[in-house]
């Protein structure tokens, strides 16, 4: 049988970090404020002339470098962002240009900070088939160009940035399992309702959220999710070696950590220097994780995320 593997993984971060202190020159809050309700200390906000393709094709390129995979040997390229470059084309096809690669499927999904698991889940599938033979992973998003820099309840929520991995056919195990959720009667607790019409931005292009509403729901689905995978494949919390959640919130983790009986320390957590970066998130932290060490050859992962739709899921890998 055919399994995915992650064959490496890469991040970027822009080099403009920004601190609650710093933050808190420009928007009515504080650092004590943020760092209690969320657990976020920094985020990191992209330059004027920088694109989500430029962080993503800059995580690729590490993630490929650490895989020892060149770009002409991709086939597949599936690039999870809310934030994409343009209207169309997707991403993906931006970034598959700036690799220097031409050929392959290259596109786009969209389901805000669970992009990654549904860019994950959609490129284990391809290489389960036999469709692709290494596949790049992206998530990618520059939140802050969608933010209302004058609603503190959002702005300080988020950040920029961009995580791969390669996935590649194998013949060792990879991808064990995984579960993507979708429900659209949750549209209002978070959405950014702009579209293009007629050469105009109709609605509000900023992100609009229901802060409560979104803790009690991500809470819920995240802990459910968990507990399928895990049940479906006959694996126990026991033998998890690390949980990689979405870096929403410290709060939001700690409670999903604790519903599935999860110390603390076995949890991979970046949102006190990132942020909120949506579809990177976890990329960015599985790649933190393997970086300094913690995450090792033949541990068990368990890859959790959700956002906006509301979407959800999670995956489970031997990594
Ligand atoms: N600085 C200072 N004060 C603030 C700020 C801020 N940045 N933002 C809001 N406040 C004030 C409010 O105005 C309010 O003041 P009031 O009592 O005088 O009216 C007070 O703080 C409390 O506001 P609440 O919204 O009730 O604060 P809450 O304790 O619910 O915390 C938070 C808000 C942090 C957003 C919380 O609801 C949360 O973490 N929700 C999850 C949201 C999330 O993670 N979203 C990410 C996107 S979705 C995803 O990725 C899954």
């Amino acid at each position: 049988m055919t399994h995915a593997k992650i064959l490496g993984t890469g991040s970027y971060l822009p080099a403009n970090r920004v601190s609650n202190t710093d933050l808190a020159q420009r928007v009515d809050t504080s650092d004590e404020w943020i760092t209690t309700r969320t657990g976020i200390k920094a985020r990191h906000i992209v330059a004027e002339h920088e694109k989500t393709s430029d962080l993503a094709t800059e995580a690729a390129r590490r993630a490929l470098a650490a895989a020892q995979v060149s770009p002409d040997e991709i086939d597949l390229i599936v690039l999870a962002t809310t934030t994409p470059d343009m209207q169309f084309p997707a991403t993906a096809t931006i970034v598959q240009q700036k690799l220097g690669i031409a050929g392959c499927p290259a596109f786009d999904v969209q389901a805000v900070c669970a992009g990654f698991m549904y860019a994950l889940v959609t490129a284990d599938a391809y290489i389960k088939s036999g469709m692709a033979k290494k596949a790049l992973v992206i998530g990618a998003d520059v939140f802050s160009r969608i933010l209302d820099w004058e609603d503190r309840a959002t702005c300080v929520l988020f950040g920029d940035g961009a995580g791969a991995v390669v996935l590649g056919a194998s013949e060792e195990r990879g991808i064990i399992h995984s579960r993507l959720h979708a429900d659209g009667n949750y549209l209002n607790l978070l959405n950014c309702p702009a579209q293009m019409s007629d050469g105009n931005i109709m609605g509000s292009p900023f992100v609009k959220m229901d802060g409560q509403g979104v803790f009690k729901f991500a809470v819920k689905q995240l802990s459910a999710v968990a507990d399928e995978v895990l049940q479906e494949s006959n694996y126990t919390k026991e033998q998890v070696d690390w949980l990689i959640p979405h870096q929403a919130n410290r709060r939001i983790i700690e409670a999903t950590a604790k519903h599935l009986g999860l110390s603390m320390d076995k949890v991979i957590l970046t949102v006190d220097e990132h942020a909120n970066t949506s579809a990177a998130s976890i990329p960015l932290a599985l790649d933190a994780g393997v970086r300094d060490g913690r995450v090792q050859r033949g541990q068990t992962l368990l890859l959790e995320g959700i956002g906006g739709g509301f979407a959800w899921g999670a995956v489970l890998i031997e990594y």
